[in-house]
């Protein structure tokens, strides 16, 4: 069973990020099918600064190992290292409708909010099916912002399949990543760099402490109780704390006496001690740039293998390249 997802480098990870999807692709990666890639292509669509896409995607790659994805077990590469996808996304491309497209809440969105659109976030989808499709992809973990892709993917392959008469695609599942993660972020809106308001994984300590030491919260007085279930930094301390911790900082809420103040302190200890392997991991990795290419490289190597396989089915399929009989 092959597990596939992406992650864009539009920006550091944040907390979000990790216990929204990363956390969540690391325990799946207990599979040697498990493919993951750092999508710098779809990035294109919102970063246009070169330094800036090549930064993005060089962190992505070191917090990935840093947190815990493990290279001999799953497959780390770099999506632009494989420039099978984007002949196989032309190909996908003269089967696509246009209104299917059309149809996509990320584009519309993205229009609504004013953005003049390129033909690259058009087609976006048309590249995210490539992505899928390209590795013969059975589960694809992903945000429920996500699904509608997968259904396009589907589609895509669907038609093809249909007009070229076999089962050259193999058809993908979506599996939603879980909900109960949405993470709140310093304004208690969902955490999402579009908002302003993320804490990023890997953040300094100062710059750490001062970000979580900002998070909103409302005017109860020191000495009355406090509701920690509609508390965004106690939904925050959740994803770090033990049931115990949990419960005893939810009694300090409820007793009263304590400020919010100590409630963020303690959110910034857990965090510390959580990603503190991480960090130190993250810090090695860093000093050793040889190690992580190679990584990046025998992750491409392994993937393309695989897309070329594909590839070669497809072009089959609608009959470019080398005449057959030859
Ligand atoms: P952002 O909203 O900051 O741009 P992305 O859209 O790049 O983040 O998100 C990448 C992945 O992280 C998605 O799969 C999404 O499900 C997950 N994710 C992002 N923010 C959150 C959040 N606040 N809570 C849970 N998951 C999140
Ligand atoms: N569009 C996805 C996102 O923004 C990232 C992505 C690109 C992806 N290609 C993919 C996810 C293929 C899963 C499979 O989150």
């Amino acid at each position: 069973m092959r597990v596939l997802s992406g992650i864009q480098p539009t920006g550091r990870f944040h907390w979000g990020n990790y216990f929204g999807a990363i956390q969540q692709y690391i325990a799946l990666q207990n599979n040697e099918q498990s493919f993951y890639f750092i999508a710098d292509l779809h990035a294109l669509t919102s970063v246009r600064d070169r330094k800036v896409l090549e930064q993005n995607t060089w962190d992505a790659a070191i917090d990935l190992l840093a947190l815990g994805l493990n290279p001999e077990q799953a497959t780390l590469f770099r999506q632009s290292d494989v420039p099978e996808v984007t002949e196989l996304m032309w190909l996908l491309m003269t089967v696509t409708q246009f209104s299917l497209l059309e149809k996509c809440h990320s584009y519309k969105d993205k229009v609504a909010k004013g953005i003049s659109p390129d033909a690259g976030l058009f087609t976006y989808p048309v590249l995210m099916a490539a992505d899928i499709l390209l590795y013969d992809s059975d589960v694809v973990p992903v945000g429920a912002d996500q699904i509608q892709h997968l259904e396009v993917t589907r589609d895509i392959a669907q038609r093809f399949n249909s007009i070229y008469g076999g089962e050259f695609l193999h058809l993908p599942n979506a599996r939603v990543l879980e909900e109960g993660a949405k993470v709140p972020g310093t304004d208690g809106e969902k955490m999402s760099k579009s908002y302003g308001n993320t804490i990023e994984i890997f953040e300094a300590d100062k710059p750490l402490r001062k970000k979580i030491m900002s998070i909103k919260t409302d005017s109860t007085p020191m000495e009355a109780p406090k509701n920690p279930d509609t508390c965004s930094v106690y939904a925050l301390f959740k994803l770090f704390a033990s049931a115990e911790q949990q419960s005893a900082l939810a009694d300090r809420y409820r007793a009263g006496g304590m400020g919010y103040g100590e409630a963020k302190q303690a959110v910034f200890d857990a965090a510390m001690s959580y990603f503190s392997q991480a960090r130190t991991r993250r810090t090695e990795l860093a000093a050793n740039p040889g190690y992580v290419e190679e990584v990046l490289q025998a992750g491409a190597q392994k993937a393309r293998a695989k897309g070329q396989e594909v590839l070669q089915r497809v072009r089959d399929a609608c009959g470019v390249g080398r005449h057959r009989s030859v």
